[in-house]
This record gives structure tokens, sequence and C-alpha cells, in this order.
């Protein structure tokens, strides 16, 4: 197969080292020859109802966009072709399988492969459609982590920096007014930023889906902080921590957006949990999108960079289907399906979790 002309799209929610991908990618496909372009908003760009255009990538269209956070090509989390959120005439939103168009407008740009960059969700959507024929290289997006097979996904160590920035600025002020902070990070259903983050900026206790919490076990590691004359305590939340027997607090999604669920809101309820048991001052803030936004770290940086230059020697090598994976010290392609068949969880067992056990940091269990 000749490839002449290679498209690339950003899906999902956006990750500090996109537009490194991006810059990557383009460099890459020029190198060998080929022409670049970018679908603007994830697969809207090939559906001429929706916003965005199929656009032309050149070497002046990614200069000194490495350390830019976001994406020149604009994303989307509600555009799965395969359930297009389409508004009725009575306001509500009903999902239509747009997948065909998709396909023929592919073919109609005369586009020989597509570099897909995202989490699971559009990684799911380029194995399917690189199942119905389209030559389709995932790369791994996401601040959560929790994408299966690669050691990293590129932007988690970036929201890892922000988080703890965060829970360090949060240290001089509980400490002055002997307050609990109750800091919420994301992370989906996955305690990954939580665990990395929490450990870096010396928080009390940690709290992370993979290990699921008793209210009272938190509260007394807060009270045994008392007992020793620290009167105050820095909480990290996991947005998908749960109680045990509990349920992941989720957010209301206003009707008729097509929005999916939206995971949010534990931090406040342990704070005031935390404030009715022991009596202290708390307070709770939701680090929420700042963990996606800014430039990316370096390691990201080079990360993003590594994976966008690994998947044009795929679509060069002709090995479609695949995802680019980091599985030290090399980057390798792995097939899509294999990288999504298990999401990548915290290992209850691992040695970061045994390393907070031994500084003493709470899970709220045992
Ligand atoms: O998957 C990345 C992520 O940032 C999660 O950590 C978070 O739950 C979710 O996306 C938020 O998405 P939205 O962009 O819909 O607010």
């Amino acid at each position: 197969m000749t490839i002449r002309r290679i498209a690339l799209n950003t899906g999902g929610g956006d990750a500090p080292g996109l537009n490194a991908v991006i810059r990557a990618v383009v460099l890459g496909a020029l190198h060998e020859g080929w022409e670049v372009f970018g679908i603007e908003n994830g697969y809207g760009g090939l559906l001429p109802d929706e916003a965005g255009e199929v656009v032309a990538l050149g070497r002046a269209d990614v200069r000194g966009i490495t350390h830019r956070g976001g994406t020149i090509v604009g994303t989307t989390n509600r555009g799965n072709p395969f359930a297009w959120p389409t508004p009725g005439r009575d306001g509500t939103t009903t999902e239509i399988d747009r997948s065909e168009e998709i396909l023929e407008a592919f073919s109609a740009h005369e586009l020989d492969a597509l570099v897909a960059i995202g989490g699971d969700g559009s990684l799911q959507i380029a194995c399917e459609l690189a199942r119905r024929g389209l030559p389709a290289v995932g790369v791994p997006k996401t601040i959560d982590n929790d994408l299966g097979v690669t050691s990293l996904t590129f932007g988690f160590l970036t929201a890892v920096q922000t988080a703890t920035d965060a829970i360090d600025k949060l240290h001089s002020t509980a400490e002055s007014h002997q307050r609990v902070m109750v800091v919420e990070v994301m992370g989906r259903h996955s305690g990954w930023i939580a665990l990395f983050s929490g450990l870096a900026g010396s928080a009390h206790v940690i709290l992370i889906p993979e290990i699921p919490f008793d209210i009272e076990r938190v509260c007394e590691k807060i009270a045994e902080r008392e007992r020793r004359g620290r009167h105050f305590s820095i909480v990290c939340v996991a947005e998908g921590a749960t109680p045990i027997g509990g349920d992941v607090v989720m957010k209301t999604v206003p009707r008729g957006t097509g929005d999916q669920v939206r995971i949010g809101g534990l931090g406040a309820v342990v704070a005031r949990e935390i404030a009715d048991r022991t009596g202290k001052e708390t307070r709770s803030l939701v680090l929420g999108h700042l963990q996606r936004g800014g430039a990316p770290v370096a390691y990201d940086r080079v990360l993003a960079l590594r994976f966008g230059a690994a998947a044009v020697r795929c679509v060069a090598n002709g090995d479609f289907g695949k995802m680019v994976a980091l599985d030290p010290p090399d980057v390798r392609p792995v097939p899509l399906a294999e990288a999504l068949k298990t999401p990548k969880f915290v290992p209850i067992e691992g040695d970061a979790v045994a390393a907070a056990r031994a500084l003493g940091i709470s899970f709220g269990d045992g």
C-alpha cells in the first residue's frame, strides 16, 4: 500500500502533550514525503453539517507547539461516529450511527491512513473503524494514565505536577489555620493522579478507587495527628474513590447536552463528614480542569514526541490496528484490541502503595 496522504485527529478530553504528538506526526510524515491533514474536532471535520474541516498541516503549522497545552486541531468528547449525538426538534438528543459517512468522507478526501490520538473512548472508535477497513494507528492520551499495556500515557505527569504544586500550597494555609484541607483530583475510576500527587505533595490521607475507604479510618488518622500536635491534615481524594460498599459521586449532567456522565463531588462529601465527625474546621477544593491545561512537563513532551514518531513508523510499515505503547525503554506497537482489553488500575499490592503506607499515609482502610 502506497501512502501519500495521512490524517490525524484528537479525541476526548485534552491532555498536555497533544500538540507535541501532532508536531512529531506532521514532521515525521513530511520527512516521508507524505501530505498531512488534521481532522478538526475529533471526526466532526469530516461531516459537512458539523463544525470543523479537514485542514492541511505543514511545517509552519506545527512550529513552536511542543510546549503548548491543548490541541491545535480541537477535540470533543461528544463525537462518537457510532453514536453521534443529534438534537431533535423537541429538544431531546438521540444518538445516530454516522460511521459510514465518516468512512466515505475519509475516502473522498483521498486519505490513506489515520493517526488517532485519544484515550480509551477515542481508541475504541479507532479500533472499530480499523475493523471496518480504515487503516488506523492509535496514540494513547489521558491524564488519568488508565490505559492498559502502555506503562504511561502522556499528560499524566503534567497533571501530577499541577496537583502536587496545589498540594504544596495547601500545606501552609492548612497549617496556619489548623484546618483539614480536602483536595479532589481527576482520574475517573483510577487513582494514579491522587496516589502520585499525594505522595509527592506529602498528603496525610490518599483516597483512591482501587482501595474503598472507611471514613472512620480517615478521621482516626486526623485524630492521631492531633494527638501528636499536628493540628492540620491534607486529604487527597481521587474523584472516583468510593466508601466501602458505596458508590461513585456523580455530578448532574445538564439535560439535552448529549454529555456522558460526569464524576465529581466526592471531596466536598468527605470534607463534610470529616468536619461532622472530628469537629475540625475543614475546607475542600476541586482542582478540576486545571490538571488538563498548561504546558506539558519535559517528560510528557518527550513521550508525546516519541509516540508521534512511532505512529508514523507504524504507518510507514503498514502496521495498522495498532496503538503505540511505552514498554520501557522502548515505544512499540501493540494491537489496539489488546490495549483496550483491560484498563490499568493502581496495583494495590504494588510498591507505590507500599511506599505510601510505609510513610504513614492512610488510604482510609484497614
Ligand atoms: O479522562 C480525563 C478526564 O479529565 C477525567 O479525569 C475527568 O473525569 C473527565 O476527563 C472530565 O471530562 P470533561 O471534559 O467532560 O469535564
